[in-house]
């Protein structure tokens, strides 16, 4: 059988990775697709940076919209980045021109991927994205594929790597989030400009994406709510510790009577959770099925080596003529179930104050919580320092998302109430 042509669109971290491993398993990865994978195309922007890949042989293109024209590419693989800008005007020239495509780039998919799936089925063409979350763990694969048969009730991940390592070792080593951060910065665990990780827009892009598979609906990513980890203190990380409970930035996607919820956000864990056992740069996604029951997947999120073979595996699909809709149904089956608002969130919350420690303070707390409804489960004060501030931290019941930021906001106002209150939401698996 002829060999399956791939044009390559950035040689950076995950386009060198591809070309590494095409050319290193390239028997194994022949054997699997049917026929050999060969690269025969490449474009970035330094044609004279040296990649460490060979690339001798290959067309070189100062324009990566060269390669959807190019006669000797099947296949367009898009690992550029951003969901704007050559990697959209790629992607779209790559179907357009009846070439599938293969790409990483989650930013691309979170805002564009409904019009990118239209657009592929229309023109019959496969459009292969499981690079784009979590990196080596075939979660895309599992959700779209392996779990295909069961209702999903709930999706959750840890799918930022670089959050997950600044939270491990504010915990493990006990320091305060700047100071971590710098720490992974200079070790090259988090970018310079860090805020798509840290502000949780990467864990938003990836969950609009599993959650678009998990309930069969088009992709929505202005329906996520987004908070990232700058607000996670050392303090809350030891309160949570004590209470049995890790924190963890959480993407989760959860079925409701009224729609979908889609939420980025720092959660408290129980510690015997999968989720809380994975530390570092690690990733991992859990999900719900009917039948299937909960299904857990660790391992890699993000490096030239685990990406590259979640790219190399859409690419033997495409070389073997699998043809699976995008994301699980075809465009017109795809359900309107709506985006349900984080206000309309239920569940349980960690609440810490820091007051003036005097008496009747908690008496009005507590009275404030219940005049909004809001059942206490627990609560922590250690030591007493009669006229300084002392933190009181409050577990509470499920309660609803609305309840209690009014009752927070008149928490807050309290005269003896001396920094805006610290609120976490709590995700008991
Ligand atoms: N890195 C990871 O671990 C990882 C994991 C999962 C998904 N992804 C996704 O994979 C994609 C690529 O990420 P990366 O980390 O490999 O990025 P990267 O290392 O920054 O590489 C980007 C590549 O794109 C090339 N490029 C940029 N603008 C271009 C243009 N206008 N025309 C042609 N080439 C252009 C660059 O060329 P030069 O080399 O000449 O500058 C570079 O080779 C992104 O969508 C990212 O979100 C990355």
């Amino acid at each position: 059988m002829s060999p399956l042509r791939v044009g390559v669109a950035g040689l950076g971290t995950v386009g060198g990775g591809v070309l590494r491993l095409l050319d290193q398993n390239a028997r194994i990865v022949a054997a699997r697709a049917g026929r050999e994978i060969r690269v025969t195309a490449v474009s970035a922007r330094d044609r004279g940076r040296d990649r460490g890949v060979s690339v001798t042989g290959m067309h070189w293109h100062e324009d990566p919209l060269g390669l959807a024209a190019d006669p000797d590419v099947d296949v367009v693989v898009e690992l550029i980045g951003g969901s704007e800008g050559p990697a959209k005007a790629l992607a779209a020239a790559a179907i357009a021109a009846g070439r599938p495509l293969v790409t990483a780039n989650k930013a691309l998919l979170a805002v564009h991927g409904s019009a990118l799936a239209a657009a592929a089925e229309a023109a019959g063409v496969a459009l292969g994205f499981e690079a784009a979350v979590a990196g080596g763990i075939p979660v895309i694969k599992a959700l779209r594929e392996g779990l295909a048969g069961n209702r999903i009730s709930r999706v959750a991940g840890i799918l930022n790597g670089t959050c997950n390592y600044i939270l491990t070792v504010m915990r493990e080593a006990q320091k305060d989030f700047a100071v971590v951060l710098a720490e992974a910065q200079a070790l090259g665990y988090a970018e310079a400009d860090p805020s798509f990780d840290i502000d949780g827009v990467d864990a938003a892009h990836k969950l609009a994406i599993l959650a678009a598979l998990a309930f069969g609906r088009p992709v929505d990513f202005a329906g996520v709510h987004v908070e990232g980890i700058r607000g996670v203190t050392a303090l809350d990380i030891a309160f949570a510790e004590e209470l049995g409970y890790r924190i963890k930035l959480l993407g989760i996607a959860k079925e409701t009577a009224a729609g979908v919820e889609m939420r980025v956000h720092p959660a408290m864990v129980p510690k015997a959770a999968a989720l809380a056992q994975v530390d570092g740069v690690f990733n991992a996604v859990l999900a719900e099925g009917d039948f299937s029951g909960t299904i857990f997947l660790q391992g890699r999120g993000a490096g030239a080596g685990p990406t590259a073979s979640a790219v190399v595996a859409d690419l033997i699909d495409i070389a073997r003529g699998a043809s699976i809709p995008v994301f699980g149904a075809r465009t017109s089956d795809l359900a309107d179930t709506p985006s349900v608002p984080v206000q309309r969130h239920v569940g349980p919350y960690f609440l810490r104050l820091m007051v003036v420690d005097q008496p009747g303070v908690l008496a009005d707390v507590t009275a404030i919580l219940r005049d909004h409804g809001v059942s206490l489960e627990s609560m922590l004060q250690h030591g007493r320092k009669p006229g300084e501030a002392v933190p009181i931290v409050l577990v509470t019941h499920e309660t609803s998302e609305a309840a209690m930021n009014r009752a927070i906001a008149r928490i807050g106002a309290l005269a003896a109430v001396l920094e805006a209150p610290a609120l976490i939401r709590i995700e008991p698996s």
